[in-house]
């Protein structure tokens, strides 16, 4: 079964809506997982959800999208210095005043965790696990600089096996490692890369009778409409770099 990942759409329904359009225009794609972080840091936190339930697209609580669910008092987010936890909490409470009672029912709703079974649930595997950060915490960045150790400690924490598979997010930041057959996938970000590459991010990955395999895609997008729409709603300005340089500036 091929899957296309989507994660950390962040309220960028511009970025969400070139990746979409991308997905319809391939052939062989069996589902669509969003893997949380679908609010936060962008102007259209309502509208990403309700189109992910115009498509009946399925998925999983990313950090944004349990905290406003739950009325934590922050999002979860790592924060470096205090302009950046200025910024945070920015865009918290822009994020918390404009969820309409719908939006944050669906958040607060959303599973921690999915797995898939494409050969079915009447075999053990391969099983492909979808988790936001990590199947322990949805706050907890598992980057490419993790050891190996990190990676399968994790995976018998969620009783993975050789040949299955994990994605997750969060990072916002694609890679694919392959320990002890165990494979680990960061899906990277829809609506706000931190790699350096302004397009939106997400994966595909095809897992069943034959090895997995894992394919990166970047999709250009309106970067300028999103610009001007978080500017619009009176987000800062720092918002708009960092989705212009794809993470580069903070
Ligand atoms: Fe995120």
């Amino acid at each position: 079964m091929r899957y296309a990942l989507i994660s950390d759409v962040h309220a960028n329904i511009h970025a969400l809506d070139a990746v979409l359009a991308d997905i319809d225009n391939r052939q062989g794609i069996g589902a669509v997982y969003h893997l949380g972080d679908l609010v936060g840091y962008s102007a259209f936190p309502n509208e990403v959800v309700s189109r992910l339930q115009e498509r009946a697209i399925a998925g999983i609580a990313g950090n944004y999208d349990s905290t406003i669910g739950t009325d934590y008092k922050h999002c979860g987010c790592k924060v470096e210095n205090p302009r950046q936890e200025e910024l945070a909490h920015i865009s918290y409470e822009y994020t918390k005043r404009v969820v309409s009672a719908v939006t944050k029912q669906y958040l607060a709703s959303l599973p921690f965790s999915l797995e898939l079974r494409p050969l079915g649930g009447h075999v053990k595997g391969p099983r492909l696990l979808l988790v936001h950060g990590t199947p322990t915490l949805n706050t907890l960045y598992w980057t490419a600089d993790r050891s190996d150790e990190f990676c399968l400690t994790m995976a018998k924490n969620a009783g993975l096996n050789a040949g299955d598979m994990v994605a997750f997010g969060h990072t916002h930041k694609p890679w694919h490692r392959e320990v002890g057959g165990v494979h680990f996938v960061n899906t990277g970000s829809v609506g706000r890369p931190k790699d350096g590459d302004p397009r939106a991010g997400y994966v595909l990955v095809d897992l069943g009778e034959s090895a997995p395999v894992v394919e990166f895609v970047r999709v250009p997008y309106e970067v300028d409409a999103a610009v001007q729409a978080l500017t619009t709603v009176g987000l800062p300005s720092e918002f708009g770099d960092f989705l212009r340089s794809g993470g580069a500036t903070t």
